[in-house]
């Protein structure tokens, strides 16, 4: 059974994946608009990804008998300056997931709910990953350039990289 405290954080990271896939969701919409096609696919399936990691949470709150808790979800920026600031800004809203997540890693440790701070090292793994993932876009982006043909290639790029899982 988990503590309340433990449960009430969990309910916040659910609602924290799902505002994240909308999040994505919104700047591919922004990118598509702008004709940048490759990001746009990958942002889309980014968003994707985000609405797994919801999923899993919500499977394993309801498997401990507590109660996963849909909520409401705050409204995700529509409007960006361009790519850049799209993906400072998915760089910027990953290290906020991080500091979520290993806040509530350090309160399962407090608690010594150790059921529910194995299931959270698949988290803590995947935060290192994605930030990873969007520094490195981020780089591409100052390696390539986006001016002239720079934009066109990093979009590209952008687009070739897919989804992980
Ligand atoms: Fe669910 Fe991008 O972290």
């Amino acid at each position: 059974m988990l503590k309340q405290n433990i449960l009430d954080k969990l309910n916040q990271q659910i609602n924290l994946e799902h505002y994240s896939s909308n999040l994505y969701f919104a700047m591919s919409s922004w990118c598509q608009a702008q004709g940048l096609n490759g990001a746009a696919r990958f942002l889309a399936a980014h968003s994707a990804e985000e609405l797994q990691h919801m999923h899993k949470l919500f499977g394993y709150v309801n498997k401990t008998g507590a109660q996963a808790i849909v909520s409401e979800i705050a409204a995700p920026d529509n409007t960006f300056k361009d790519i850049k600031d799209v993906f400072e800004r998915t760089y910027k809203h990953e290290q906020f997931i991080t500091t979520q997540i290993n806040e509530l890693v350090s309160l399962t440790m407090e608690e010594k709910d150790y059921a529910s701070f194995n299931f959270l090292q698949w988290y803590v793994a995947e935060q290192h990953e994605e930030e990873d993932l969007f520094k490195g876009i981020l780089d591409k982006m100052d390696i390539i350039g986006l001016d002239g043909r720079g934009l066109f290639m990093v979009d590209r790029e952008i687009g070739a990289m897919g989804a992980k899982h």
